[in-house]
């Protein structure tokens, strides 16, 4: 693995207008659905970053001509239901769990076999969470012994609409499911524990194919079409996240965060942060392409520790690590339940924040499924981001308030999701180097 490290050296905060990366959520989703209607599909404001292009690439590689990406702009000529072909290898989809897991479920009904393989990181994941539930509705899907990648899935299945609910509150299995749905007999229903983010409802919408709710439930009968359309990528409020919480902690700090999704189901960090005393005014709040948008403002105040909502946690699942920068920063505790589910993202997001927090001073105790940090003064040290592009950008935000140079190794990976991370930041005023 590359190593890139970056270098924070302490103090300035953030100032200024700017606009993050697109959504990565919304850019697999804008790939996957593109591909499969039929027509031509015309994307703005993707997300060049690594995780969204293994979702191109895996497309290209199944026969689907795609345009781009030039400047977030992306054309895709749309294949439909049936129009996908074998690829001549391994789908390699890199760093990517969404990747991975979306396109189980939508290439679990197509007539050829397929192996899905990833990273390091990735072949670490726990994959049963939707093999079994596709197995239930006739896929034939393999993973390792141990329910990790690669993935293999046999081709000309018959698939049938099941009726599911799901032990985690997790889009991506539902997703999973929906889209296998779309390829099933009948109807299939998913039933969520909790809201999670509802980008693939919306986006079939979009392109014209029925989705009901009821509800927890969300439901797609198999064997519609989707029809080609445009869709406006909003910059994407978990990338937005590391500069809402560099300006809330960094005394003087003033950032406008243009054209961010504020989708219901994400805004859990602006949600907990205002809990936490974080001064934030949403404006211009407007509609694109189905999603809801606002510019951010966000200006420094002091933050104090708080008993984050249980219900918030599906609504800022990929935030935490940004948050508990936060509380290392706020006065008195900050106690989080409820969050399992960061064991088991791109890195054990609980151990990792846990361990640098504690390099640069401050009390953090993990809990099996949270953790309580208590506030007080960040130090300087090196941390570990274990290849974890959300830790390494939350560390890099801390030097706004440490006492000496932080260094955070193994930060390559930060490209997977803010592609020009470094030069943003930098230009707002976090004292950043590589
Ligand atoms: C995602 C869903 C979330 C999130 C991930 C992206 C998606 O995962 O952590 O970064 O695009 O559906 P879970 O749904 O597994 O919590």
């Amino acid at each position: 693995m590359t190593s890139l490290e970056f270098k924070v050296t302490p103090g300035g905060c953030l100032k200024g207008n700017i606009r993050v990366p697109g959504d990565k959520s919304v850019s697999h989703r804008s790939i996957m659905l593109g591909s499969i209607a039929e027509g031509v599909t015309e994307v703005s404001g993707f997300l060049e970053g690594e995780d969204s292009l293994a979702t191109l690439n895996a497309f290209r590689a199944m026969g689907v001509k795609i345009e781009g990406p030039d400047r977030g702009r992306v054309v895709i000529h749309g294949v439909g239901m049936h129009g996908l072909k074998a690829p001549a290898g391994a789908l390699d989809l890199g760093n990517s769990g969404t990747s991975m897991r979306l396109l189980a479920g939508l290439l679990s009904g197509q007539s050829f076999d397929l192996k899905m393989i990833g990273d390091e990181s990735l072949s670490r994941r726990p994959m049963r969470r939707v093999t079994v539930p596709l197995a239930e509705m006739g896929a034939v899907v393999h993973t390792t012994e141990q329910g990790t990648p690669p993935l293999m899935l046999k081709g000309g299945q018959k698939l049938k609409g099941i009726d599911y609910t799901m032990p985690v509150a997790s889009a991506q299995v539902k997703s999973c499911l929906l889209l296998a749905g779309l390829y099933a007999g009948g109807r299939t229903c998913v039933t969520e524990p909790a809201p999670t983010r509802d980008h693939t409802e919306r986006m079939l919408m979009a392109f014209g194919y029925p989705v009901q709710r009821e509800g927890n439930q969300i439901c797609v009968s198999g064997g519609g079409r989707l029809t080609a359309c445009r869709i406006d990528i909003p910059a994407d409020i978990s990338s937005a996240a590391f500069f809402m919480v560099g300006a809330a902690i960094a005394p003087g700090s003033d950032i406008t965060l243009q054209h961010v999704g504020i989708n219901p189901t994400r805004i859990g960090i602006i949600t907990i942060l205002r809990l936490m005393g974080a001064d934030i005014t949403l404006l211009n709040e407007r509609l694109a392409g189905g999603e809801p948008v606002a510019d951010i403002r966000v200006r420094a105040s002091a933050l104090r520790g708080i008993e984050i909502p249980v219900d918030q946690v599906p609504l800022a699942i990929d935030e935490f690590p940004a948050l508990f920068i936060a509380a290392a920063c706020a006065q008195g505790r900050t106690v989080l339940h409820g969050a399992e589910e960061l064991r088991v993202k791109e890195s054990d997001r609980i151990q990792s924040m846990a361990d640098g927090l504690k390099v640069l001073g401050i009390q953090a105790e993990p809990l099996p499924d949270g953790m309580i940090v208590t506030g007080g003064v960040l130090g300087g040290g090196t941390v570990e981001s274990l290849g974890d592009h959300r830790i390494a950008m939350s560390f890099a935000m801390a030097g706004l308030r440490s006492r000496g140079d932080i260094r955070i190794r193994d930060c390559a990976n930060v490209n997977t999701s803010f592609p020009g991370f470094v030069e943003l930041s930098r230009h707002t005023g976090l004292k950043i180097e590589i």
